[in-house]
């Protein structure tokens, strides 16, 4: 039999599912007490290439709340021809053109590797065509003022060329006027008039804050300072309120029309991300933010827009509808990334909101292969009528949207977990956890309440959860820190809320609202490997002690003659160690008979270069050195485990109050974090 840890790599590669439990709890009461719900980072159009779609449409069920795809789980009877859904239980007779079917001739969403498949549907129309079916004034609207890119490339390349700076005099003491809400306005107008229901990306670069009209974010006075956290805290950032509600609006116009806006933003201040993420946070638009657009850093992260995949198509698909249909014993409570509810009401739909809830589908109108949707759901049965044992839960996601080739596209994955009494297979349960999903899980369910809820309220919050985690699979003897223990399958657990509380995703005073908005835009679409390097960054180590290799990430990784290269997802940063940095100085790797210095110096380089050519946006690249300006960037985020901050860590102990404290040491956190767990009255 598989390994836990090999079944969900399998799942993870074939189906882009990642699950926080693998057995689920077979009672609503039993479900709640894992503290972690039972919930999946699923990634709809995760790249496969070894999936090519088949060239027919999905057999759905025939009854009309259900309409459920027929899919591998499925009983069926050939000699009938019938096949029964295994979500509503529905007899279905196999269509006409399935006539042929049987035990050795069977369609390819039967067999079990089709768990996920791939259906095309029909060609989308082309553009002149879809206009054509429109009104005539916007036809000729059309050919007048669109052309095709190969038809008008030098023109565009001309115009571009002549491109002048804005003339006009920005007087001493003001910012210069920018009319942002209102040029978004026209665009939005535009394409809603032109292409609705047709995919399609708005691009704003911006280059400052909006200050003047709908949108404004800050005035033209130099003088007024652009709102911080302090503001917004002390209720005084006038413009906050109406110009988050003016691009919601917009949002909210764009995603109805099936169109996705991009914010790219460049500039040494803030430009007011704070106010416009919702327009890419919720028609699943990119973010970038640097100092420059003329910067190889930004002109990069552009480019890989457009970057294409194994079969020359762009990376990029629109309109994406994620329906979700669950058995009966499951139902959803909601989903936290870059996408907006379609209210569908229906009897998969919880009650019980977690994230965007209250619907069974959502819409997506920018979607890639990365992106990756966090789906929360919960058990129904009640405690005393659990789930019978030997039966399993069944999900099944539809995704359907329009790849970049225009075609319209659905995919289809169906997933199976077995249930468990919550009570006599607790261990099995507990083997079953992903503690890397859940670590993920949980954080965006931190960085969701984090937008609307005080931050302290967010880190105990999670601390809770976290010490009712342990509680419930901590083996301890009551009152005794010493005694505690943790399961194989949780033991990294703890490690990542220490490093998720330090994150700039809950911490935000380091960073000015606009970095926080555009860290969470990140961290809420990403999937697992690169969510968890944003919560734990990776640490390798270089050295003539032997190969690379990951070490802790910890202050005591720090050595005089190591070099460290760190990944924090949106830096990477290379630091030379006490030593290194001085035989560098001293120009040793430019010496021939200190050829394996260069080539040490050169090692870490070539991993960051790996890093770099796939990750989007572009990672900011430090080159740093022992006691460099720059060596914060690794200092903030090692634990600190050689510093002297515990007797404060122990104050709020004897307080009692059942949250974990600040800026500890790993060490202390988890001392502390046992403490409570152990405990009798906490
Ligand atoms: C593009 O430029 C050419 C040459 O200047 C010109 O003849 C043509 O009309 C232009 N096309 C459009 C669509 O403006
Ligand atoms: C945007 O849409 C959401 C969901 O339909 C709604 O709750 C919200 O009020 C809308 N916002 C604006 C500013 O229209
Ligand atoms: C997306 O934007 C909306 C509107 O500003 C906000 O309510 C929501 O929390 C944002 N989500 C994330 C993950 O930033
Ligand atoms: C862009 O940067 C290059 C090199 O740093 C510089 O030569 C050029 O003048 C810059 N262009 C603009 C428009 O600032
Ligand atoms: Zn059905």
């Amino acid at each position: 039999m598989a390994t836990y840890q090999e079944f969900i790599q399998q799942n993870e590669d074939r189906d882009g599912v990642r699950f926080s439990w693998n057995l689920w709890p077979s009672s609503r009461l039993e479900a709640t007490r894992l503290v972690v719900p039972v919930s999946c980072l699923f990634t709809p159009l995760k790249e496969r290439p070894d999936l090519p779609p088949v060239q027919y449409e999905p057999v759905l069920c025939s009854r009309a709340n259900c309409k459920a795809v027929l899919n591998p789980l499925c009983q069926v009877d050939f000699r009938a021809k019938i096949w029964a859904c295994n979500f509503c239980f529905q007899r279905n007779p196999f269509p006409p053109s399935y006539a042929g079917i049987s035990e050795v001739n069977q369609p390819a969403e039967l067999m079990p590797q089709f768990s996920t498949i791939e259906y095309i549907v029909q060609e989308m129309l082309g553009l002149t065509k879809a206009a054509a079916s429109g009104q005539q004034g916007v036809f000729v609207f059309i050919t007048r003022f669109l052309q095709p890119v190969h038809r008008v490339d030098m023109n565009l390349t001309d115009l571009l060329g002549e491109l002048q700076r804005d003339p006009w005099p920005v007087p001493q003491g003001k910012r210069p006027l920018r009319s942002t809400g209102v040029a978004l306005s026209v665009a939005v107008g535009l394409l809603e008039g032109t292409f609705p229901n047709t995919g399609a990306r708005v691009m704003l670069f911006i280059g400052g804050p909006p200050t003047q009209g709908p949108g404004m974010v800050v005035g033209d006075e130099l003088k007024t300072p652009i709102r911080s956290w302090h503001d917004i805290q002390k209720d005084n950032a006038r413009h906050l309120k109406k110009a988050t509600k003016y691009y919601e609006a917009m949002a909210n116009r764009s995603a109805v029309n099936g169109h996705c806006i991009d914010i790219y933003a460049c500039a040494l201040d803030q430009t007011g991300l704070l106010e416009m993420k919702c327009l890419s946070n919720l028609t699943g638009g990119h973010i970038v933010m640097g100092d420059s657009f003329n910067t190889s850093l930004f002109k990069q992260t552009f480019q890989r827009v457009f970057s294409k995949d194994y079969n020359g198509d762009f990376r990029m698909a629109f309109g994406g509808v994620l329906e979700v249909k669950t058995s009966r014993e499951v139902k959803v409570c909601g989903t936290i990334g870059p996408c907006v509810s379609l209210n569908a009401k229906g009897s998969c739909v919880s009650e019980n909101e977690m994230g965007i809830g209250g619907t069974s589908q959502w819409k997506v109108c920018g979607i890639n292969p990365s992106t990756t949707l966090a789906l929360y759901f919960e058990v129904v049965n009640q405690h005393n009528a659990p789930v019978p044992q030997g039966g399993r839960g069944v999900i099944q996601f539809v995704t359907q949207y329009q790849h970049s080739n225009t075609q319209r596209r659905i995919r289809v994955t169906t997933i199976a977990r077995n249930w468990a009494d919550a009570q006599s297979q607790i261990q099995h349960i507990e083997s079953s956890f992903d503690q890397e999903a859940s670590a993920v899980l949980m954080a965006r369910l931190g960085v969701f309440r984090a937008e609307s809820e005080e931050g302290p309220d967010v880190l105990r919050w999670l601390d809770r959860q976290l010490i009712r985690l342990c509680q419930k699979f901590g083996q301890f003897n009551k009152d005794d820190p010493t005694s505690f223990k943790l399961s194989e399958s949780l033991s990294l657990y703890p490690q990542f809320m220490f490093h998720l509380r330090r994150s700039p995703f809950l911490q935000v005073f380091n960073n000015s609202p606009d970095e926080s908005s555009y860290y969470r835009h990140h961290f809420v679409r990403q999937d697992l490997t690169q969510s968890l390097i944003m919560i734990q960054p990776i640490l390798y180590s270089y050295s003539f002690h032997g190969p690379p290799e990951p070490v802790l990430l910890d202050s005591s990784s720090i050595l005089p003659d190591r070099i460290l290269l760190m990944d924090t997802f949106f830096q990477l940063v290379i630091y030379h160690g006490e030593t290194i940095a001085q035989w560098r100085k001293a120009g040793y790797q430019e010496m021939a008979e200190y050829e394996n210095f260069k080539q040490l110096l050169l090692a870490p380089l070539d991993d960051a270069q790996e890093i770099l050519q796939t990750r989007f946006p572009m990672p900011r690249y430090i080159d740093t050195e022992h006691g460099g300006s720059q060596a914060r960037f690794l200092l903030s985020k090692v634990n600190p485990s050689q510093t002297h901050n515990n007797l404060y860590a122990w104050g709020q102990v004897l307080r009692g109050a059942p949250i974990l404290t600040d800026d500890v040491s790993l060490q202390v956190f988890m001392d502390h974090l046992k403490k409570l767990a152990v405990s009798s009255s906490a």
